[in-house]
């Protein structure tokens, strides 16, 4: 058995559920400007304009929000078999199934959280239509005169109870480095950002206080430019869709941000990290302390409350549906951008 750095290549996809499909879809494709490539049993296959895969988010029609799966695509087939067998010795379930959205078989488990994760390798790669078409034979697809057209899904950050436990269970098994974490006065961790390649980080566990399990933080998704978080900022303003803070830029990892509420409740980053990889092989974990967190983000702006409260699926009591957009209300999605 082989050491497990490398043998994970990237995020590949998430499974978001939402109460209202139509409304998340609108979300992706006229903020997003993201492209639906087709939608089946109440799930929508969405893919960011460099996607060389379909689809990087299946959005799926459920009774509530939050995150159904995040698959990682491993870097060899040997490299997905050594990954399954390293996830059941350690201690975790695991079983193989057919893959979806053109991915090839499919190894399913959980983190000590709860969270689904997904491992495969298999896959198809993406060939856009005709008018769908890039200019250049090295871009998966044209970039959307629609929204901000995000480039790709950039991250996810979990939500968990002990983001320790669950970093380790990435690091020692699927081959993830940490790169920052947030250690309390206390000691404990209260979240840990985890690279599996040169981006400074993919994967984030992040503290859940309010004794839930299995839920999620946010999903973001990758911008060209600060500028497009600029003109995303003004296009949520203009549609209703609930701004929940930024722009600003985050000390911890730099990255320039704008986080909304997507209609389904889930929260939603637009980020813009493109610029800054880790490169060192011996990058040492860099800690935030208790003080250092308090004092908000790199330009003064204060950490909103409700970073620390919303997470999908909500908590008895906490209300989604008072973010559904003001702008779209009485409007269907715009069916013209379908493929
Ligand atoms: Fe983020």
């Amino acid at each position: 058995m082989t050491m497990p750095q490398g043998h994970v290549a990237h995020l590949g996809y998430a499974m978001l559920d939402t109460p209202d499909l139509d409304a998340t879809v609108w979300f992706f494709e006229n903020i997003l400007g993201m492209t639906e490539t087709r939608r089946v049993d109440g799930m929508s296959f969405l893919r960011a304009y460099d996607d060389y895969e379909e689809c990087s988010i299946i959005a799926c029609q459920a009774p509530t929000s939050g995150i159904r799966r995040t698959a990682l695509r491993a870097s060899s087939e040997r490299a997905l078999e050594e990954r399954a067998v390293a996830v059941q010795d350690a201690g975790r379930p695991g079983r193989w199934e057919d893959g979806i959205a053109g991915r090839g078989r499919t190894f399913v488990t959980t983190d000590p959280d709860g969270h689904q994760l997904a491992l495969y390798y298999d896959t198809v790669w993406y060939e856009a239509p005709e008018d769908l078409a890039a200019g250049l034979k090295n871009q998966a697809q044209a970039k959307p005169n629609r929204g901000i057209g995000v480039r790709r899904f950039d991250h996810i950050n979990f939500l968990a109870a002990r983001p320790e436990d669950n970093a380790a269970f990435h690091i020692d098994v699927l081959g993830a480095r940490p790169t920052e974490q947030i250690r309390m006065d206390d000691g404990r961790i209260a979240a840990k950002w985890l690279s599996f390649g040169q981006k400074s980080y993919d994967v984030v566990y992040t503290e859940d206080w309010t004794g839930g399990s299995g839920r999620l933080h946010h999903l973001a998704f990758a911008t060209d430019t600060r500028e497009e978080i600029l003109r995303a900022a003004d296009l949520c303003l203009d549609q209703g869709v609930h701004i929940e803070t930024g722009p600003h830029k985050h000390a911890i990892q730099q990255t320039f941000f704008l986080y909304v509420f997507e209609p389904g409740g889930n929260r939603i980053e637009m980020c813009n990290p493109l610029t800054r990889l880790v490169l060192a092989p011996d990058w040492p974990l860099v800690t935030w302390t208790e003080p250092e967190r308090k004092r908000g983000q790199a330009w003064g702006l204060g950490t909103i409350e409700t970073f620390h409260t919303h997470g999908t699926p909500p908590m008895e009591g906490q209300d989604t549906q008072a973010y559904r957009p003001t702008g779209m209300l009485g409007k269907r999605p715009s069916g013209d951008a379908r493929r």
